[in-house]
């Protein structure tokens, strides 16, 4: 018998759904999601397909940045419920086969944290040392990460005379990770939730709670690295399978480095920021290039890692690893208003407006996002197409309530009204013509399609654990690649152009008097033999893709 050892590594295959338990699904009526309406949708989820949520953050928050400013990293906003509540939605989950992460932001507290309350009120407090402090903020500072809101990272506390470090908005001072009782206090909320079953996190930040050099005299961790990992390794011990996936948008060099390198000891998985940015390029330029360099750009590091891929998520969708003239290509494809536009770097529209609801283009990029090496992962109401609120401010744009069905307040809220009620989506992609109701009902709706991808990702292990290959064709437009893995082999096509292309592709590997499956319309596709290999032939229509499976007639293990 051979022995395919995938050990408990789900993240290589996992399906990812991020929401925000706020704007998911309010059950009492309050005009607020909560977790009793989260509760009462996990079927829904598993139905989708997805085997893991990321629940944005639901902790107690003043709500200066939507829940990223906490001040209780062991509580359950009581908006959205109680720990009853929250423990309900993970028995459910568990139950039907789901797992659930939920967001771990340790870079920085609210100003309302009761120990940022006690550290300002009294240089001797014993928690001044869990903030980082000076006398004067450092002569030469990055810009800040939200320039339209803030001008510097360092923020002088007029009552005790010295300046906090903020890398966010100042309502939140950044934490000191060169506190040893700071590092207990990450160490004690990681294994706190842990407990409570989450299967990982998604870690808010990365970078910037390693980055210790604002600390005075220059007494920041010798190497973080080794701190990152001595974090998974707690982590591991309390549960052997738990994961963190990292919010790392830095280099293809650095990202290596918060993988672990080789050892793969730091991060398990990390959002390919590189990638989706070079996706938005390709597709302004209808050319595979820029998606093609950023997969090939990829470091091979540990194969226990893995890649997060993503079209769209809660924040900017951040342009800034373009170049200008790049950056200006995809703003004017895609968001040329000033209002669509923001922090001068990204932009705050969702995947269907920008394409301009083009049904043909809008599976075509959810094509790829599911057949790229890697573990896909969803942003709440992407599975229906839904649309952007430009009313809404900056971020927020594309955090309105989910979208159930065509009547009042969308299926979201029983409530007469509220701020977030305010916020659903208007026009084309309301909720009048954008609904869960309505796609679960058409075998043609874009959810149905979304289900037929994941359904396709769930059968083909080849996309999350295979050995990825690009492959020479002759059309600028197209991208081929080949995913190999335990006997299996599939080949995807896409095509970056509006008109139709004829290709004609040598693919390696593939076994002699076999063909190849087409795994939407089932048609089969006949290779031929040539001393270099064995070609195939393929007509892509304009926006087409193909996921195509090596099958040998007779050969009963594969479906
Ligand atoms: C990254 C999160 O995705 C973003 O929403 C948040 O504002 C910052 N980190 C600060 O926590």
């Amino acid at each position: 018998m051979s022995v395919v050892d995938t050990g408990d590594l789900w993240w290589k295959t996992a399906i990812i759904y991020c929401l925000d338990v706020e704007t998911y699904m309010d059950w009492n009526g309050d005009g607020t999601g909560d977790f009793d309406g989260l509760a009462h949708r996990l079927d829904y989820l598993a139905e989708l397909g997805v085997t893991c949520i990321w629940l944005m953050p639901f902790y107690p928050t003043p709500g200066r940045d939507d829940g990223y400013d906490i001040v209780d990293f062991y509580g359950v906003d009581s908006r959205y419920g109680n720990f009853g509540d929250f423990v309900e939605v993970m028995r459910i989950a568990k139950a039907r086969g789901l797992r659930v992460i939920v967001d771990l932001v340790i870079n920085h507290t609210s100003d309302q944290h009761p120990w940022f309350v006690s550290a300002r009120a009294d240089r001797q407090s014993p928690f001044r040392d869990f903030y980082v402090w000076r006398d004067e903020p450092p002569l030469r500072q990055g810009e800040p990460v939200f320039p339209d809101q803030e001008r510097s990272s360092w923020q002088l506390d007029q009552g005790t005379g010295q300046y906090y470090q903020h890398v966010f908005y100042k309502e939140q001072p950044d934490l000191n990770v060169v506190n040893p009782a700071v590092r207990d206090e990450i160490a004690k909320i990681i294994g706190f939730w842990v407990q409570l079953g989450v299967s990982g996190f998604r870690v808010d930040a990365v970078p910037f709670l390693l980055d210790t050099a604002g600390v005075s005299g220059g007494a920041g961790l010798p190497d973080p690295h080794q701190y990152l990992a001595a974090l998974r390794s707690f982590l591991g011990r309390r549960v052997g399978d738990a994961a963190l996936l990292g919010e790392v948008n830095l280099s293809r060099e650095d990202q290596e480095r918060f993988f672990g390198g080789a050892e793969g000891d730091e991060l398990t998985m990390q959002f390919d920021f590189i990638s989706m940015q070079n996706l938005y390029l390709s597709l302004a330029r209808h050319d595979a290039a820029p998606l093609i360099a950023a997969l090939q750009s990829r470091p091979q590091g540990s194969p226990d890692v893995q890649w997060a891929n993503f079209v769209r998520n809660h924040d900017e969708l951040t342009l800034d690893k373009l170049t200008d003239g790049e950056r200006a290509e995809v703003f004017a494809a895609f968001g040329p208003e000033k209002r669509m536009q923001v922090y001068g770097r990204g932009l705050v529209r969702r995947l269907p407006p920008m394409l301009g609801g083009d049904q043909r283009r809008i599976r075509f990029v959810y094509s790829l996002l599911f057949s790229m090496p890697g573990t896909p992962v969803l942003f709440y109401g992407e599975e229906i197409g839904m649309g952007e609120n430009l009313e809404r401010e900056g971020r927020m744009a594309v955090r309105t309530p989910m979208q159930w069905n065509g009547g009042r307040n969308g299926g979201f809220s029983n409530a007469e009204g509220s701020p977030l009620i305010d916020a659903i989506v208007d026009g084309d992609f309301g909720p009048a013509k954008v609904n869960v109701e309505n796609q679960l009902r058409d075998p043609d709706s874009l959810l149905s399609f979304i289900k037929k991808l994941i359904e396709q990702y769930r059968a083909a292990p080849e996309l999350g654990w295979g050995t990825f290959e690009l492959l020479a064709q002759p059309n600028p437009s197209v991208m081929a690649h080949t995913l190999a893995w335990d006997g299996g082999r599939v080949l995807m096509l896409h095509n970056f152009a509006e008109d139709p292309v004829e290709t004609r592709i040598s693919v390696p590997g593939l076994v002699p008097e076999s063909s190849l499956r087409d795994l939407f319309t089932d048609e089969t596709i006949e290779i031929s033999g040539g001393a270099d290999g064995y070609e195939v032939a393929v007509l892509l229509e304009g926006y087409g893709f193909r996921w195509l499976r090596n099958v040998l007639g007779g050969d009963v293990r594969r479906y």
